[in-house]
């Protein structure tokens, strides 16, 4: 087991580059399912949650090369299984995935319910109920959530929530369904488009990825592709923020600026100076951030995903903000930890008030989910003294080569080895 161990006060300067998304890479892998013939993906991100995807697909019958170190060639012609065990399911949320993909393919999926960061309830109703719509029967079975039909037959689904997960599932059951899916209230993430646009390389029909209605005429067969991942918006923004809470200038290559509007808005509201060029962003941080206020929403609203590393910035700005989580009910346990480290926050159910101090200090502390764990990471960046990470296997699940990446711009951050007698058990 690891830990990092980070030395703050350091000013980042330099130039990182964005690897590809891991929410478009987790519903892309399970996609290429669908698909007749190899596939070849590029820009593929190097972190945990992709090394179980990848597992899965070995595991269900699927070859696959890896060409380099972000490129795949992935062979599934030779998948004989629809089942997914709750071993490989409860590790990551997008496991899930390998229900639409496996249900488009196979007509049926058998799949252990998903597991993933804990913000509270995280219900997969809206899922069911547009595998339901489609014309599966589907069971809880043994632990296992089993889907079966004859004929998925296209049909309007209404999500009664805005899901990106509901969304990327009922597109994939419904790829080559037989006529018509119509989503309504879709979730309209950068990721959902790219899967879109993946699914239509290898001649699927789909139209209005990126709005609130989705449709998609299903067809007999898909056919293999080359296709490029996008960037990482979530840790292009948490590299932002980095630059902006260390007073550092930063450029950040391989992003698409677009998709990170809010983001930018937010931080120039703290007064950092964001320079836009076509595929790479200037941050320069201010000598003490301003306060500000965050209310988190689906896209184009700020990502629920980037709220942990915004109260990093908020817990060192000049007076008092406010950050409302409106996605999830539970997405600010990561607050205790930052409080070790000196930060005022308040927490009201969904609704975190920070009073701004001059500075925080380093301390030994835990990530307590994948991006509050990217949290920690900035917290020591710009602490006094030297701030120690443990349970940094949620950061490995979603972020390439962070030591790397952040060592490169003048971070001081080294992966340590801890010796099993001293780990600390996880309920820290
Ligand atoms: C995805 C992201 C996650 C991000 C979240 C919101 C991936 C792999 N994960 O998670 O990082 O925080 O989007 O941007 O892409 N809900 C229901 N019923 C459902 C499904 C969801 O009530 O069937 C609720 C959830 O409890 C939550 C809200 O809808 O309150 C949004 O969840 P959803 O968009 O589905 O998140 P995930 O796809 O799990």
């Amino acid at each position: 087991m690891d830990k990092f161990v980070v030395k703050g006060g350091k000013r980042l300067e330099g130039e990182i580059t964005i690897s590809g998304a891991k929410n478009a890479a987790v519903a892309i892998l399970p996609a290429v399912l669908l698909c007749d013939e190899v596939c070849r993906i590029e820009n593929v991100p190097e972190i945990s949650d992709v090394s179980v995807m990848i597992r899965i697909l070995y595991e269900l019958g699927a070859k696959v090369k890896m060409i380099n170190r972000d490129t795949i060639e992935i062979d599934p012609t030779g998948v004989g299984s629809c089942m997914v065990s709750a071993d490989m399911s409860n590790r990551m949320r997008a496991s899930s995935y390998f229900m639409g993909a496996m249900l488009g393919r196979f007509n049926r999926a058998k799949v252990a319910p998903p597991g993933g960061c804990d913000f509270g309830v995280r219900p997969i109703d809206q899922h069911i109920k547009g595998f339901e719509a489609l014309g599966a029967k589907v069971v809880i079975d043994n632990g296992m959530v089993d889907a079966k039909a004859d004929q998925l037959i296209g049909a309007p689904v209404y999500l009664d929530k805005v899901s990106v997960g509901a969304t990327i599932n009922i597109i994939l059951a419904s790829v080559k369904a037989r006529g018509m899916t119509v989503i309504e209230n879709a979730a309209k993430e950068p990721h959902i488009v790219d899967l879109a646009n993946f699914l239509n390389s290898m001649g699927a029909d789909i139209m209005g990825a990126g709005t609130n209605v989705i449709k998609i005429r299903g067809v007999r067969s898909l056919h293999g592709t080359t296709y490029s991942i996008i960037p990482d918006q979530i840790e292009a923004g948490t590299y932002m923020v980095a630059a902006a809470v260390t007073g550092g200038n930063v450029l950040i290559k391989n992003v698409i600026p677009k998709h990170l509007e809010s983001i930018i808005a937010k931080l120039v509201e703290t007064g950092a100076t964001v320079e836009q060029y076509d595929d790479s962003l200037r941050v320069i941080g201010p000598e003490r951030p301003k306060h500000c206020n965050i209310i988190t929403l689906p896209h184009p609203g700020f990502p629920t995903d980037m709220q942990p590393q915004m109260a990093v910035l908020l817990s060192v700005a000049e007076g008092t903000s406010i950050i409302t989580d409106s996605v999830w009910d539970n997405r600010f346990r990561y607050v205790d930890q930052l409080t070790i480290m000196g930060a005022q926050i308040q927490v009201d159910g969904r609704v975190a008030v920070i009073s701004g101090v001059e500075k925080l200090k380093g301390a030994p502390v835990a990530a307590t989910d994948l991006r509050a764990g990217a949290a920690m990471i900035l917290a020591g960046l710009c602490a006094d003294g030297v701030t120690e990470i443990e349970n940094i296997e949620y950061i490995d699940r979603g972020y390439s080569n962070v030591v790397e990446k952040l060592n490169a711009v003048g971070g001081d951050i080294k992966r340590v080895n801890i010796p099993p007698q001293n780990v600390i058990p996880q309920a820290l």
